[in-house]
């Protein structure tokens, strides 16, 4: 790997769950707009050919690292954080709180009268909840507010903006669907743990904020969607038409483009940004 040419505009970002998905497209997104990037996942496989062939002029380029990481295991969390420290030259200017699991309904059809879901429910709140909680304090000591910062000159976070937090919530914290409590709770409570994060990591020059996507197309964002040669087009349906107002699913794009602007937002702290094409107002309507 080359050593990286580093502009002054560029940050060192953190984006969790980036091996497929909204994380993948991110991480590219980041990249083109001049960042670097590491990149945590759990799956070995695929987040290492997302690192090294589906981003490879970057990462040849020495701006892309990554490290196998289990979010729900805290001293993973903690090790592959300092390692992604250390990637960047010990200063990391955003973390993206990606990583999470997701799904329609509880498994087997079950509704939450069944005790067989508790299980589900703990995965939910340490994988999308307690994750990002855990991420967010390993990640302080390497974000916040130094005494150079305070030097016009020179300092590791002068730039405007300054350092943040992006969680990536969901457009299912305002609105569940029948039997998705486990995944609705821990969006709703990534909400409450952004809200205070804006307030305690203030002093710290530290901004937190929230993205909510709504239905976002990802399956062409992965080693699978790359080799079936899928689309983003190919996966929107006549009732993905109809269930917006703006005629569309959502792409990952519009999530990047949502974490772009909140990175180069240095008045906007505690907000939550849901990016659902207005899909929640058609059905409140
Ligand atoms: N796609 C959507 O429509 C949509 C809608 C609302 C919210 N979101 C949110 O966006 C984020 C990304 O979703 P996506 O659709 O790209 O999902 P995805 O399943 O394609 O990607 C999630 C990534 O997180 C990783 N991950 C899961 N558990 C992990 C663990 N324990 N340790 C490390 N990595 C782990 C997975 O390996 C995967 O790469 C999630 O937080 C999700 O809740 C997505």
């Amino acid at each position: 790997m080359a050593e990286a040419q580093v502009s002054s505009t560029s940050k060192n970002i953190i984006v969790s769950g980036g091996a497929q998905g909204i994380g993948r497209a991110l991480g590219r997104y980041f990249l083109e707009a001049g960042h670097r990037v590491f990149i945590l996942d759990i799956q070995e496989n695929e987040l290492e050919y997302a690192a090294t062939k589906h981003l490879e002029k970057y990462y040849k380029d020495g701006k892309v690292g990554y490290a196998v990481c289990n979010l729900r295991d805290v001293n993973d969390i903690r090790s592959k954080v300092e390692q992604a420290a250390k990637f960047f030259d010990g200063k990391i200017d955003v973390l993206v709180n990606n990583g999470g699991i997701a799904s329609p309904k509880w498994k087997d059809d079950k509704t939450m009268e069944s005790k067989e879901t508790y299980d589900q429910w703990v995965a939910y709140m340490e994988t999308n909840l307690t994750a990002p909680f855990a991420m967010s304090q390993a990640c302080i000591p390497y974000m916040k507010h130094r005494e150079a910062d305070s030097d016009n000159s020179e300092g590791a976070h002068k730039d405007f903006a300054g350092p943040c937090i992006i969680h990536i919530g969901s457009f299912r914290a305002h609105q569940s669907d029948p039997n998705q409590e486990g995944y609705a709770a821990s969006k709703s409570g990534q909400l409450g743990l952004m809200q205070a994060m804006s307030i305690s990591l203030g002093p710290l020059g530290i901004r937190t904020n929230l993205v909510a996507p709504g239905r976002i197309k990802v399956a062409h964002e992965s080693k699978e969607g790359d080799e079936g040669g899928a689309t983003w087009e190919g996966q929107n349906s006549e009732k993905d038409i109809d269930d917006h107002p703006t005629n569309r699913a959502g792409r990952p794009k519009d999530i990047a483009d949502a974490c772009l602007y909140l990175i180069n937002a240095g008045f906007v702290n505690g907000v939550d940004i849901t990016v659902d094409g207005g899909a929640l107002r058609k059905k409140a309507g």
